[in-house]
């Protein structure tokens, strides 16, 4: 049976893929108004006919967002009446997840480290496993005064800013390939007060960054990592959705890693450090990627999942 809310049209996805989803039908005007409890009750259910997991909770966030209000006023105001207008964009956001759009590009927000990050689909939504990252940048700049930091792959700007944030007299440099990316990482840094110590350049690895000057006492990066190969397995909500540069430098998924190793300890203070994420079964073939005469490696830690995924060296020289 065709599920749809009483004013306006979700369509049903019970007797099709959610790749082939019905013409809406046209809104009515002469029905009764939902109210906010029923609208998010019928959008569980097509979310739920879409293979939205937690659909129940998923809708609930949705008309948070909608409203501008936290879960508890969903609670308490859930028998008033939904408006027309914020019933036409609960439906449009509703719509949006039913066919797989990451609810964070819909919201426009991820959080990482404790900070509220702006998101777009031009740039990798931050993972909680990359807090691990930032953790370790952290132990490493123990000690030094005023410290100066690289990050390859900025995207959003989530473990640069998130290190800016800790430490008010580190000053850092910032690369994507994508400009479209750097522009949301600078309004993030406005955002979290750390645009005047951070410097974007558009950038592959790298090559647009003076090797002569620029002497950085810790290079961090998320490269992309997965191999083009892999992408096709991936959830919906990231092959879908995220950006291509992001997730994949192309056949061989050690690409970046690969260049990391190789040009960073040109840009490096000695004894610095390079630190970088890896994915989930990549630490072997990283391990022999590894010159001991150049590094010298301090740990790969795991994640949350214990997934070795957080390579961390130290230049020898
Ligand atoms: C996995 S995302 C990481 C984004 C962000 N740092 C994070 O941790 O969420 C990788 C980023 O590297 C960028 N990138 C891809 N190839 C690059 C290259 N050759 N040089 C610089 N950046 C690159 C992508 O545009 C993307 O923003």
């Amino acid at each position: 049976m065709c599920k749809q809310l009483k004013r306006g049209v979700l369509y049903s996805t019970s007797f099709q893929s959610t790749e082939q989803i019905r013409e809406p039908e046209p809104m009515t005007s002469n029905e009764t108004p939902l109210t906010i409890a029923e609208a998010v009750q019928q959008a569980a259910a097509f979310l739920q006919d879409a293979d939205i997991r937690e659909s129940r909770r998923e809708a609930g966030s949705i008309m948070a967002h909608t409203l501008r209000c936290d879960r508890t006023f969903l609670i308490t105001h859930g028998d008033e009446d939904i408006t027309p207008a914020n019933f036409a964009r609960f439906k449009g956001y509703v719509e949006r997840r039913a066919a797989h759009e990451p609810p964070q590009y819909i919201t426009g927000s991820q959080e990482f480290y404790g900070l509220d990050f702006e998101v777009t689909p031009d740039v990798l939504i931050p993972r909680p496993e990359t807090e691990l990252l930032v953790e370790t940048a952290l132990d490493l700049l123990k000690g030094i005064q005023s410290p100066l930091i690289c990050d390859v792959g900025t995207g959003s700007g989530c473990i640069i800013i998130a290190l800016l944030h800790e430490l008010s007299a580190a000053r850092a440099t910032g690369t994507d390939i994508s400009s479209a990316a750097l522009q949301v990482a600078a309004r993030n840094a406005v955002r979290h007060h750390v645009r005047e110590r951070l410097a974007l350049v558009v950038s592959d690895c790298f090559t647009a960054l003076d090797m002569t000057k620029a002497k950085f006492n810790i290079i961090v990066s998320n490269p992309p990592y997965i191999a083009e190969a892999s992408i096709a397995g991936l959830q919906r909500e990231v092959r879908g959705f995220e950006p291509h540069v992001a997730l994949t430098p192309g056949i061989d998924g050690l690409r970046i890693i690969r260049r990391l190793l190789n040009e960073a300890p040109g840009l490096l203070t000695a004894g610095g450090c390079l630190v970088f994420e890896i994915g989930f079964d990549q630490h072997e073939a990283v391990r022999g990627l590894i010159d001991p005469q150049v590094w010298m490696l301090l740990d790969i830690c795991q994640d949350l999942q214990s997934i070795p995924r957080t390579v961390a060296l130290k230049r020898r020289f």
